[in-house]
């Protein structure tokens, strides 16, 4: 193939692979999705070349929120049909999105090799890219645990719900015996910057009793019902609100990274 025949996405700029920033919280319905593609959006907006991968193998959306209609997804790239390139789309909001298998479920229990394989691809398409945001599924199982422990980041996501909370410490807890890097806490959906403090003490107070570390906040994300309004829109929080408080939060969390 020539050069110019390439998609432009594929070209590397990049000789070194992407950091892989992974977001989890055990517990669904958090903000998970949410906050990959609106973290995604703002490290495209601070000038980086990012990905956004759909890991949620079982019931992958993020081309949901965004009013993405993919031709190929995940599944197809595990089940040999498609290279892994060929499904990548480009976002209008300028960050490159690797759609999931929505709703099929045909991914959420991969065997070891067949999960290897998407590590594989994940870890070649990531040297074209400075950061690749994996959209973690619920749960803790060893798929969702696989790919958090090879994440360069992992950023737990908590509420103040007691259900959250101790889903977010399972998370922690088994990301530490796995071995894996960096955590850190993001507190969303705080009905104040002081509620959610106070959300982040709980946890940080539990980890430093029983695991003996303690993983620094990485941000705070007000309630915001704008959010909801932008994903009934399908479009990025930052392209239909871009002055709402949940907005600067995630900006926020974007210039602590970059
Ligand atoms: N900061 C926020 N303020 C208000 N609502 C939020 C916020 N973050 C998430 N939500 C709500 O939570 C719902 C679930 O978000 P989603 O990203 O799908 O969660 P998950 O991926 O963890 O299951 C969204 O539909 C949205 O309405
Ligand atoms: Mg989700």
């Amino acid at each position: 193939m020539t050069d110019a025949a390439q998609p432009t996405l594929l070209r590397p700029r990049t000789a070194r692979a992407g950091r892989l920033i992974a977001v989890a919280s055990g517990k669904g319905g958090v903000g998970k999705t949410w906050l990959a593609v609106t973290l995604s959006h703002a490290l495209a907006r601070a000038g980086r070349r990012v990905l956004l991968f759909d890991a949620d193998l079982g019931l992958a959306n993020v081309d949901i929120q965004l009013g993405l209609v993919p031709e190929g997804d995940l599944g197809a790239v595990v089940a040999g049909r498609l290279p892994l390139e060929r499904v990548l789309l480009r976002h209008d909001a300028g960050f490159d999105v690797l759609p999931g298998c929505s709703g099929s479920g045909a991914l959420a229990a991969l065997d070891a090799p067949a999960l290897e394989a998407v590590l594989r691809a994940l870890r070649e398409v990531a040297r074209g890219y400075s950061d690749v945001v994996l959209d973690l599924g619920a749960g803790v199982e060893p798929t969702v645990r696989r790919l958090a422990a090879v994440a360069d980041l992992l950023l737990v996501v908590a509420t103040a719900e007691p259900t959250s909370l101790t889903d977010a410490y399972a998370v922690l807890k088994l990301h530490a015996a796995d071995g894996g890097g960096a955590a850190r806490v993001v507190v969303n959906q705080a009905s104040s910057r002081a509620a959610g403090e106070r959300t982040y003490a709980t946890l940080a107070r539990a980890c430093a009793a029983f695991l003996g570390r303690t993983p620094p906040c990485a941000a705070i994300i007000r309630r915001d019902e704008r959010v909801s309004d932008a994903i009934r829109h399908q479009t990025p929080l930052l392209t239909r609100h871009p002055a709402a408080p949940a907005a600067a939060d995630v900006e926020a969390l974007a210039g602590a990274l970059t």
